[in-house]
């Protein structure tokens, strides 16, 4: 799913992944409706995001009429108290009013302003101003903006605030929207808030979710994300905080994020932090662009070499390229870690070149990278400097640490480390932390330290409003919990990697013999008899499992990540479900069962297909749905049979047209071929 509305969706054309493809359709147009929340605060404000589209289809003249009236409205307003006004219209900025004023009045307007509990935009130059309202803007909001401006302006004088219509005006009919929009048949099907809550209530179930079962997905840490820490998300002091609120007005809002910084130091081992990335791939990027800007300064432009090693997380060869700088892959051992000599070689190539090196630690092979330190200093004795992809720091909190370990700069994946809830796009917040050296280079807002930083999102906090989510998550874990919590992920880790050895085998147990906080299941040596690491994926969901993270970092591999979330009565079901599995695997094997008519070639399996009067599969109905006791008292059942993925993959599927059409057109090219 991406920024731009566009939904791509993979399906086999059966009338099930129809299904499949209107729900999709029907959360990316609720999603997209408020596209501006997404990019940083995607997931806590989905749920809001869909009630607000469906709650606005209850009347979609509402919206019609909404944002461009009241500034239509305002312009009039202020224009009345005798201000020079640039409408929207002429500024073309669509949701915003520029007014001109001297400094002096700029300054009045302001103290108004202020003791009427508003905000406008104060630009530089000291005589203007811009106000943003939007649909959302009430009645009542315009006298105060009335109120202000005549107060500013005749200070004197007795208000006559006038009187405010109970209605818009009819908006300027030059911006009037002509096209249709929200046609989906969502967003005209609710006409009450029970229907509506039922309708995202239906849809929540679909959903398997960590309150449901282990979501095992390696290299995401999907761990619990106490609902304590999540408290602060309904608190509006937190969480309707203007980015660029004045200072003195959110006083105990940049304490908290002030003492998260620091706290966040120190777990990292060094001195600084940005907050500005608002993703994992943007701290890469602007921790890179810190390495990029140091070098810059000191005169070295031409150090553009990044060594990376061949078990680096994608976006880190993507991230050095955004950040003009040069990947130089380096190889793996059999055993999974960093070919130290290899890494030597390659250092030495490009010694004069060498911007420095990127490495995750743990690895994305899931193990800890034994000669770490050696690695560190090839590339610090060569100039270069050290970025640790920290994404991992599940593998490391309390234990160690990035600047312990010798890296100068480091982004964390809070979202994954410490407890903001992530997935289907969101939220994001990947700080970076560094090193003194590099601190007057990291990345930062104009609203905070002038022009000449790079800013990589254009809040000077990144996603601000889930910070309090880890502030209250550090806090209430203290160290003592976080250094557990590191030690249960890792002991979890082994646990499940000690016992599916037998059965699938481990590919990476690097030159310790054990894994780090994650560990990549084999399930390559099926391929006699067609079963592949996408058959187990499926199966597993007949048993209340979400998939492992399928074929990555090595194709045709499960990578697991248990996390400390998860019991030692929930590892011991999950092996016994992969357990039953292998054996079912056996059984195709010693030719006990049909290589094409199995359990896992058809799986998952759903109630419509359990139901049915027909059933000719070799094996029962029971084995299907319900192998195990434990999914007689809880069953989740899938919404669909196996879709195509390699279709999927292949067949983009612009979820603006409507499937049905979709389809009909696909079929229609088909038959015209
Ligand atoms: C090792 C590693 N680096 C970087 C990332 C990128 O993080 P994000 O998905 O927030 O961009 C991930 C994602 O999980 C990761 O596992």
């Amino acid at each position: 799913m991406t920024d731009d509305n566009v939904v791509l969706v993979g399906v086999d054309g059966s009338p099930e992944s129809l299904a499949a493809v209107d729900w999709a359709v029907a959360r990316a147009e609720c999603q997209g409706w408020r596209v501006h929340i997404l990019c940083a605060y995607s997931l806590p404000s989905f749920t809001t995001a869909s009630l607000d589209g469906g709650y606005a289809a209850l009347d979609d003249s509402a919206i019609r009429s909404g944002a461009q009236a009241v500034i239509d409205e305002a312009v009039e307003r202020v224009k009345k108290s005798g201000v020079a006004v640039t409408s929207s219209l002429e500024t073309g900025d669509p949701a915003g009013v520029l007014v001109d004023l001297s400094e002096e009045e700029v300054a009045r307007i302001r103290r108004i302003a202020e003791e009427s509990c508003c905000n406008f935009r104060y630009f530089a130059d000291g005589t203007s101003i811009g106000i943003s309202l939007d649909e959302t803007t009430e009645v009542s909001d315009l006298a105060t903006l009335f109120y202000i401006f005549t107060e500013a302006k005749k200070p004197d004088t007795e208000i006559d605030v006038p009187e405010i219509p109970g209605e818009w005006l009819p908006m300027d009919e030059k911006v009037r929207r002509e096209d249709d929009f929200m046609q989906q048949e969502v967003f005209s099907l609710y006409h009450t808030e029970t229907e509506l809550m039922r309708y995202c209530t239906r849809l929540g179930r679909r959903d398997l979710s960590l309150a449901d079962s282990m979501i095992s997905l390696g290299s995401c840490t999907m761990k619990l994300n106490p609902a304590a820490s999540l408290f602060i998300l309904s608190n509006a002091r937190f969480s309707c905080i203007h980015p660029y609120a004045p200072a003195e007005q959110v006083e105990g809002y940049l304490e908290m994020i002030d003492c998260l910084g620091k706290m966040l130091c120190t777990i990292t081992g060094f001195d600084d932090i940005s907050f500005m990335p608002n993703s994992g791939a943007a701290g890469e990027y602007a921790g890179l662009r810190t390495i990029r800007e140091y070098f810059i300064d000191h005169g070295q432009e031409d150090r553009k070499v990044i060594l990376l090693p061949e078990s680096a997380h994608g976006t880190n060869p993507a991230s050095t390229s955004l950040a003009g700088l040069e990947p130089v892959i380096v190889r793996s051992t059999e055993s999974g870690v960093i070919d130290v000599e290899d890494f030597r070689t390659k250092a030495e190539e490009n010694k004069d070149r060498l911007a420095g090196t990127m490495i995750t630690y743990p690895s994305t092979y899931g193990i800890f990278e034994v000669h770490i330190r050696e690695l560190l200093k090839i590339v610090h004795d060569r100039g270069g400097l050290v970025y640790m992809d920290g994404a991992n720091m599940n593998g490391q909190c309390g234990w160690t640490n990035p600047g312990f370990i010798g890296a100068d700069v480091c982004h964390l994946n809070l979202h994954k480390t410490f407890a903001i809830p992530h997935g289907g796009g969101g939220p994001g917040e990947g700080c970076i932390c560094m090193t003194s050296k590099l601190a007057p280079y990291k990345p930062s807002h104009p609203l905070m330290h002038g022009e000449d930083r790079i800013p990589v999102s254009s809040a000077p906090f990144g996603s601000a409003g889930i910070l309090g989510i880890t502030y209250a998550y550090i806090r209430m874990m203290g160290a003592k919990g976080l250094k557990a919590a590191t030690a249960g992920a890792i002991l979890n880790s082994n646990y499940l990697s000690a016992r599916l050895q037998e059965d699938y085998g481990v590919l990476y147990r690097g030159e310790t013999g054990f894994v780090g906080h994650e560990c990549i299941v084999e399930c390559r040596n099926f391929g006699a008899v067609g079963i592949t690491d996408l058959d187990i994926a499926k199966r597993l969901m007949d048993y209340n499992y979400h998939a492992p993270t399928l074929s990555f970092p090595v194709h045709g591999t499960l990578m697991v990540e248990p996390t400390e979330s998860e019991s030692l009565k929930e590892l011991d079901r999950f092996v016994e479900v992969m357990k039953r599995i292998r054996a079912d695997i056996q059984e195709i094997m010693d030719g006990k069962a049909d290589q094409e008519d199995n359990v896992l070639k058809n799986a998952p399996h759903p109630l419509y297909e359990v139901a049915t009067d027909e059933w000719s599969h070799p094996y029962t109905r029971e084995k299907a749905a319900f192998d195990l006791p434990y999914l007689h008292d809880w069953k989740h059942w899938v919404n669909v049979a196996r879709v195509n993925d390699g279709y999927g993959d292949r067949n983009l599927v612009c979820c603006y047209i409507p499937a049905g059409e979709l389809i009909s057109n696909e079929n229609a090219m088909k038959e015209e071929k």
